[in-house]
């Protein structure tokens, strides 16, 4: 199975840094890329989800499944009983795929968003004229050379584009980090990164890298259980299905940025960068008729330069919460998708953060994604159940609302603070990004205070084993 073995490939390329923090970058990276070109051509040989599901599932199902002959000719595994997700020993890459759920629009133009003053959902996307899919976006078309006009009056830092966003790739980088703010080596952060919510058991729900075929099984989980959550878009990905993040923000989840095509942003020149965020920013804008204030770097893979230029661009970072000895709020749900390990795994992760999350004096952010069957069937049949259930209770929500932002707040077109969600000063130093109603300090600090919170409840959480 060539699809696989790929994959296995890309996930033996391992970056161990900092003693304690396991890194891997081209598997999530390969991951992504092979999925959007199959995910292309399957859209592409069923010209759309209508025709699809009227042609029955079993283009659709081999098409998706990218595996070709041999996952067609292997039996599905059985199902749980009265629900469509296969037991979870059986979730892992290579499991045999079930046809993408059919779907048709829910919402069309002119509807009303449930956001006040949000315009009306436009006319139905024209899906020419858009930089080609899930490749960096030609840094010198008009339009970048008109979104750079954003980066005046802003001081962008001079930080070289990293080699390969690892820190294994580029030791000169990696040794600068601190320096940098370089999250993906260290895990360093600033005031205006939003890497937490606030109150203690707040949880912010966040699912990456879609819309995808599988999406609408998501969104139909998160309406039955009532939950609403933060969805950071590819821009290809909504070019290919519009309906599926009209759905989303008309369901009342919020929508924000993860770049065009999903590369590591420290690798990028700061047009190159400008050009993942505009396009993406540009697409959603047209799609839904309002412009995100949030952006997510993919792979967290932010520094004080790409940090910079999201700010200026009007887009506020959404990691995910990290724990001072290094755990990581990540579902590492894409590494079951990348075949590095068994859907068990990621159960057993999800645990250990709920238990993290438990004991931490603030909320929490966490990472999640919509692009692949396995990611979605391991959210929608394990766990958010068992994030629902949880004892003690969770209060899961996107990020902005644990953030305590009104709903308007999220959008530039219905946003009522001018001063929100950045100022040109000084790379957004004076925003009130914990919601604490006081401006947070300057940047520059390495380490945020929440994190040293972190670092002293370990302590005290090991003291007390
Ligand atoms: C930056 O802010 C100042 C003061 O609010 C304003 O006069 C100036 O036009 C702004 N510059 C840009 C590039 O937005
Ligand atoms: C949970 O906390 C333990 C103990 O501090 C830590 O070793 C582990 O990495 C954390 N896991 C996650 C996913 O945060
Ligand atoms: C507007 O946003 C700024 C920065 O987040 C905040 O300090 C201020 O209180 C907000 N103003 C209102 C009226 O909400």
């Amino acid at each position: 199975m060539k699809f696989g073995a790929l994959l296995l490939f890309a996930g033996l390329q391992v970056a161990l840094v900092h003693g304690d923090i396991i890194k891997v970058h081209h598997a999530h990276g390969n991951n992504h890329a092979r999925m959007a070109k199959r995910q292309a051509s399957a859209s592409g040989s069923s010209s759309g989800s209508a025709s699809r599901s009227a042609s029955g599932s079993a283009s659709g199902s081999q098409a998706a499944s990218g595996s070709g002959t041999s996952a067609a000719s292997r039996t599905p595994p059985p199902l749980d009983t009265s629900t469509t997700i296969p037991p979870v020993a059986s979730i892992s890459l290579g499991m045999p795929t079930k046809a993408p759920p059919s779907y048709t629009a829910s919402f069309a133009p002119g509807a009303t968003p449930p956001i006040a003053g949000a315009p009306k959902i436009p006319k139905a996307l024209v899906k020419t004229g858009w930089p080609p899919a899930d490749k960096v976006p030609d840094p010198s078309s008009p339009e970048v050379q008109e979104w750079m006009k954003e980066l005046e009056g802003f001081t962008i830092p001079n930080i070289p584009p990293t080699k390969d966003g690892s820190c294994a790739g580029d030791p000169t980088a990696a040794s600068q980090a601190k320096q940098h703010g370089w999250w993906t080596c260290g895990g360093w952060t600033r005031d205006t990164d939003i890497a937490a919510c606030p109150d203690k058991l707040d949880w912010g729900l966040t699912f990456d890298d879609g819309p995808s075929f599988y999406t609408p099984n998501l969104l139909k989980k998160l309406k039955a259980t009532g939950v609403k959550a933060s969805f950071y878009a590819v821009g290809s990905r909504t070019i290919e299905r519009p309906d599926m993040l009209i759905d989303e923000y008309m369901s009342g989840h919020e929508v924000g940025v993860h770049t065009w095509s999903h590369p590591s942003l420290t690798m990028l020149t700061t047009e190159q960068i400008v050009a993942e965020l505009g396009w993406t920013r540009k697409a959603i804008k047209t799609i839904l008729g309002v412009t995100p204030v949030t952006m997510r770097p993919p792979r967290g893979d932010i520094d004080d330069r790409v940090r910079a230029i999201s700010l200026a661009m009007g887009l506020v970072p959404v990691l995910w919460t990290s724990t001072a000895d290094g755990g990581k709020f990540d579902s590492n749900d894409w590494r079951v998708a990348g075949g590095e390990f068994p859907g068990q795994k990621s159960v057993d992760i999800y645990n250990d953060i709920m238990k993290n999350a438990s004991i931490i004096p603030t909320g929490f952010v966490t990472l999640q994604h919509d692009l692949f069957e396995i990611t979605v069937d391991l959210a929608v049949g394990y766990t958010l159940d068992s994030a629902l259930s949880h004892t003690p209770k969770f209060a899961l929500q996107p990020v902005g609302h644990c953030q305590k932002w009104d709903a308007t707040e999220l959008y530039r077109e219905t946003r009522k603070n001018t001063s929100f969600p950045y100022t040109n000063t000084s790379r957004g130093a004076s925003i009130d990004i914990d919601g604490d109603g006081q401006m947070d300090a300057a940047l520059g600090f390495g380490v945020p205070l929440w994190t040293s919170l972190l670092a002293l409840t370990s302590v005290l959480y090991a003291v007390s084993l």
